[in-house]
């Protein structure tokens, strides 16, 4: 049977729609879930009759409540699909040890940089300008299981990323986004034959 995948997006979604366009037999995504109202990440799962939820942390703020009050919620939310696997596609705000604990295991995410290599929300920009330093001739992406360290984890996919002399950084962004498309429907079904 199908194993059941929940993707949690802040934005565009692409990575989100290569999830989309490879479900099958593998896996089905059974929600969406966004930390921001206009996520186009949710007019995707729309079009694809997924359903999808958003889960401001404003709207947790706004009551006093804290970033791990957030967390718990999200958790709880999450576990009402029962998901054999929990999908980081372009979330980003941090995860708290509460979070990944309450999800025992089953959370991975996506970066765009090889292991080890420029954690954080500026990955591609930061390897540009590296690479215009002499210091990298090329780049990547990888998909990893999710621990408290940001961007970093047992590592199930990575792929390279080349980074060319007539690159522009937009250029580098597209390149990044293909092979992270590729990728993560590879690594996804990696991690679900793991969770057997
Ligand atoms: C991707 O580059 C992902 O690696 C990073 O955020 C981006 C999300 O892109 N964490 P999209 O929303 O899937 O188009």
């Amino acid at each position: 049977m199908a194993k059941r995948l929940v993707v949690l997006v802040s934005g565009n979604g692409s990575n989100l729609q290569a999830l989309i366009d490879n479900q099958g037999a593998d896996y089905q995504i059974v929600a969406v879930i966004s930390n921001k109202l206009d996520a186009y990440g949710l007019t995707r799962s729309t079009q694809a009759n997924i359903p999808s939820l958003v889960l401001t942390l404003k709207s947790f703020k706004d009551i006093g409540k804290t970033r791990l009050d957030y967390d718990l919620e999200l958790a709880k939310l999450i576990s009402i699909y029962q998901p054999d696997l929990v999908v980081l596609a372009g979330w980003m705000l941090i995860v708290s040890p509460q979070f990944i604990d309450a999800l025992g295991g089953k959370l991975i995410n996506l970066h765009p940089a090889l292991p080890d290599q420029f954690a954080g929300a500026h990955a591609i920009e930061e390897a540009f300008k590296a690479y215009q330093r002499g210091e990298i001739t090329f780049t990547g992406c990888m998909v990893h299981y999710v621990i408290p360290e940001v961007d970093a984890g047992p590592v199930i996919a990575q792929a390279r990323v080349p980074i060319l002399a007539d690159d522009t950084l937009e250029k580098l962004k597209e390149r990044m986004h293909q092979t992270e498309h590729q990728l993560i429907v590879h690594a996804t079904k990696l991690a679900l034959r793991d969770s057997d």
